[in-house]
């Protein structure tokens, strides 16, 4: 299972990381040669995302966990015709379009929790 979170970890590291192309420093200076899914990958989710998509059942948000890979993995419980994650295909991933979306409406995490990503970690 922890392979293919690595596969899926370029995708959404490349997200992660050009999200803000405006801020410094620039994309390439901060991107890792080599990506490892618990270092690089899981704490940014764990700082943005698990408040709402996390361990805790009471706070979560569409029913959806990103903390456990078989979760993240599923259908969509209100898009059931959508992935959060596919490994290897960030295009598919609901994550990785929410998180790149123009349309502050859909873009994760929510802007009004003032949680947003930022260029590099
Ligand atoms: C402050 C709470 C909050 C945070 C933090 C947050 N989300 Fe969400 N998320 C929501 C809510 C509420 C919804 C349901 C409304 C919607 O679909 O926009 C949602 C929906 C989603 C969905 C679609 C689920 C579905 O079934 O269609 C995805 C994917 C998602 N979030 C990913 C993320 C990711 C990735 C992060 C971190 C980068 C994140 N969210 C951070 C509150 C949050």
């Amino acid at each position: 299972m922890f392979h293919r979170y690595v596969i899926f970890a370029a995708g959404l590291t490349a997200a992660l990381f050009s999200c803000n192309t405006n801020t410094q420093p620039r994309t390439a200076e901060v991107m890792p040669d080599s990506i490892d899914y618990s270092f690089h990958i899981r704490p940014i989710l764990s700082d943005k995302c698990f408040a709402c998509h996390g361990p805790d059942a009471n706070k979560r948000e569409a029913g959806l966990r990103l903390d456990i890979a078989d979760s993240a993995y599923k259908a969509l419980q209100e898009s059931p015709d959508m992935h959060a994650l596919v490994p290897g295909n960030p295009r598919a991933s609901a994550v990785f379009l929410r998180i790149t979306t123009e349309d502050s409406s859909l873009r994760m995490p929510p802007p009004a929790s003032n949680m947003q990503l930022s260029a590099s970690p």
